[in-house]
Parts: C-alpha cells; structure tokens; sequence
C-alpha cells in the first residue's frame, strides 16, 4: 500500500470507538477487577489510575504520534524516525509483532471461554441444560473449540479490513457496552453483600502497598491502553492528519480507564454478592480462589439472582464481552497482518490465514499445556514484553527523533501546540521521566 491508497478511519469518532473498542477489553472486565480483587482493592486502584496519567497516557500520544508519521505498518513505522542502519527498528518492530502475537494467543482462550458463556444462556434458555453445563466448564476439548471459534471470527473481521471490518463494528458495539454496564452496576448494589464489595473496592488497606504492585499496576494499565505491541502505532496509521492527537489519545486513555473502574465496580460488589449466595469465592486464608476464572464464577452468580430474567441479561452480557474482547483482539492481529502486508505484498487475506492460523496453533499448544504455559506467557508478555518494549519506543521518541519533525507531525492537528502546555511537559517527560520510571518500577 502506498501513502495515497493507505486506508483511513473515516471519523474521529470512528477512530475514538475503534481506539477504545482495543483499549477496553478482557484488560479491563477480567485483568482490572481480577487484580484489584487480588491486591488490596483501593490501593491497587489508586497506583492503576496514577499509571495511567503517568505513563500510559504520555505513550499512546509517543505511539500513536509515530504511527500517523510512519503511514506504514509497526516496522515500517519505527524504520521512518530510526537514524541509521535499520536493523535495530526491524528488530524492534518485530519483537512488537511477537508479543502481538502471543498476546492473542492467550487472548483467545480467555474470550473462548465469554463465547462460552454466552452459548451456555442460550442453550440454557432454549432448554439445553447439559450442553450449556458443558460449554461452561473447565475442559481440554471445550477450551480448544471456544479459542477456535473465536480466533476465526477474530479472522474475519481482520480480513474485512479498516473501514468496513474494525471501524464498523466497533462504532456499533462499544456504545451498547457502555450502557449494559451502567444499567448492571446499578443492579449489583441492590443486593446483599454489595456495600462489602463496594468498601474493598474504595478504602485502601495500605498492607498491600509492596513493589510487586507497582510492577502489576504497570503492566496492567500498559495492557489496557494495549501498548507497546505496535497495535496504537497501526491505528494511528490509519488516522488522518487533522486530528489532534494529544486530545484523541486523553479521551481513548478516560474512556478505558472509566471501563476498567466501572467494571471493578461491577465485579467486587458482585464477589460478595456470590459470596451471600452460598459461592466459594475466598479460601480460608482469605485468599482469592482461581483468579484466573473469578470473573466467569461471579457474574453467573449474579445472574442467578435475577431469576428466568437473569438468563436474558446474561446472555446480553457475554454477547457484549465477546464483542469488546473481538474489538481487542482485532486490534492485535492486525499488526502481524499489516506487517505482512507490507513485507511481502501479499493479499489481505492470504495474510489473516495463514498468519491468524499460526495464533491459532500457538493458541492450542497452550491449551494442551495449559497449567505450565497459560500464565507464563501472560506473564512474559504483559509483565515485561509490554513495558520493555515501551521502554524502548519512548527512549526513541525522546532521544532519537528529531524534535521539529515530532513538533509538526502533532501540530498538523493541533495548530496552538507549541504555546500549549502539553508541548512544554510531554517532549522531556517522554524523554527524561517515562523511560526512569520504567526502570525504576523494574528495578524496584
Ligand atoms: N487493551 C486490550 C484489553 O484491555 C487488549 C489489547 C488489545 C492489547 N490490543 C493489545 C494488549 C495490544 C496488548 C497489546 O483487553
């Protein structure tokens, strides 16, 4: 693709929807409540939002910024404000796609099991008590064919390119989302139990403050605003030139930040809600039991509550977190498939196949080793691939890029950007602060 056929979001709110239809995601319904739940509640909330202003907003302008410059795919992008010899962007570019990638293989299984949440309230409904039983536990051959279904329907979408495939589906769906959200966390807190979860949830049990937090509360905010992985530097890509930057990327970071605390406040009043309901949610010690599936524990708690209706809701509900999980794991596959495209010239769909298959291997070799490699590779890549490979792309915004060509390429959209203030903070914070506090959190 040249620069003049290069496809385009072809709104600001498409670009919005479709920025934050890949920020939020199984990030913020599963990851956030999952780990506030699991380190302090409040605490975990207050170091996550800080995060947020602190290190992930300044990266998703950093990213977003390279990839509206670039106009080419992750590669690409990083070759067109590396220096000389391009080897290193290539190298950088392809551990991007790398981590993409096996972010999504992960993903999959995850967002296979919301599919099969959503099968298991409609074969509920329709009567089929065994098969949504089925569809609902923890199971070799359940896992694969959830991963499956969903990798290929992640596949086409991919395959139906920018405008009709991901800008479509996410300007549709994410509003709904929003509004389901609303309407269940006003239900939550009239059952028992909720004000139990609610004061978890919002007083902070300082016992919990340790440098592993920092390191989570890092990760998981780099997670949710998916950066580091190439995929914010493909969608700026695609994002036209009179769009200001810094304010899109301020309203893409409050979109998913508001999710993430919304679904926290949905699921740890509905913990205790489950809890009132006779479900085993603690260990003795008070521990959280398998984190991993709280979340998929919880809700149908909830849902229970609300009697035949509750399976109407519940089926509504995993539709949407299938759909905000699709409009995430779009958003991943993109990168290798825009990488390919580019790279070999070859045809959007010759690259979703086969690329798309590949994930969809890896996918299930972690499906059949799922106890060694599921959290390891969650661990690799989100603890320290996220992080490390930021880490690098602010070292090359703030030092390596030349000054004016970054000041013109933000000012195409923001014509008042250099007496602005933004422009007198985030150019020596990216180059100075982000990258220390990267460090420091590591070394901690
Ligand atoms: N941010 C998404 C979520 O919260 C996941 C995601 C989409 C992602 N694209 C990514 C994570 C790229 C890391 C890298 O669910």
């Amino acid at each position: 693709m040249t620069s003049t056929s290069r496809a385009q979001f072809s709104s600001k709110f498409g670009f919005i929807m479709a920025a934050a239809g890949s920020a939020v995601g199984l990030g913020n319904i599963w990851g956030f409540p999952t780990q506030a739940a699991s380190n302090g509640g409040a605490v975990f909330l207050f170091v996550y939002i800080a995060m947020v202003c602190l290190l992930a907003f300044p990266m998703l302008v950093a990213e977003l910024t390279i990839g509206r410059y670039g106009q080419s795919d992750p590669i690409g992008s990083i070759k067109a404000i590396w220096p000389k010899g391009k080897k290193g962007a290539v190298l950088l570019g392809l551990a991007a796609m790398l981590t993409a990638s096996f972010i999504l293989s992960f993903y999959a299984i995850v967002a296979g099991w919301l599919v099969g949440a959503f099968a298991g309230s409609a074969f509920e409904i329709v009567g089929l008590q065994k098969t949504a039983e089925w569809v609902n536990s923890f199971g070799l051959t359940r896992n694969l064919l959830l991963m499956v279904i969903f990798m290929l329907t992640t596949m086409h979408v991919v395959k139906n390119g920018v405008h009709d495939g991901i800008e479509r589906w996410s300007t549709r769906l994410m509003p709904v989302l929003f509004l389901l959200f609303f309407v269940l966390i006003i239900y939550i807190f009239t059952q028992n139990g909720a004000m139990q979860g609610l004061e978890m949830y919002l007083v902070p049990n300082f016992a919990h403050f340790s440098p592993e937090l920092f390191v989570s509360a890092m990760g998981q905010a780099f997670f949710s605003l998916s950066l580091g992985c190439g995929t914010i530097m493909v969608y700026g890509s695609y994002l036209s030139k009179d769009i200001n930057i810094p304010k899109t990327a301020a309203q893409v970071a409050a979109i998913d930040t508001v999710v993430a605390i919304g679904a926290g406040l949905l699921i740890l009043p509905a913990m205790f809600v489950a809890k009132e309901h006779g479900v085993q949610i603690f260990s003795e010690a008070g521990e959280l039991l398998s984190s991993d599936t709280l979340v998929f524990t919880v809700l149908p708690a909830m849902f229970d509550t609300m009697g035949e209706t509750g399976l109407v809701v519940s089926l509504i509900f995993f539709l949407l977190m299938v759909i905000a999980a699709l409009t995430s794991s779009i958003s991943m596959l993109e990168v290798p498939v825009a990488s390919a495209i580019e790279a070999f010239k070859c045809k959007r769909t010759t690259a979703v196949l086969s690329i798309g298959g590949l994930i969809t291997l890896i996918a299930a070799i972690i499906v059949f080793n799922f106890g060694a490699l599921f959290g390891l590779v969650i661990k690799v890549t989100t603890v320290y691939g996220q992080p490390i490979l930021g880490l690098f792309l602010a070292l090359l915004v703030g030092w390596v890029w030349n000054r004016n060509k970054l000041l013109e390429e933000i000012k195409q959209g923001y014509p008042e950007l250099e007496t602005s203030l933004f422009w007198k903070i985030w150019p020596v914070y990216v180059r100075v602060v982000c990258p220390i506090f990267m460090l420091l959190v590591f070394f901690a």
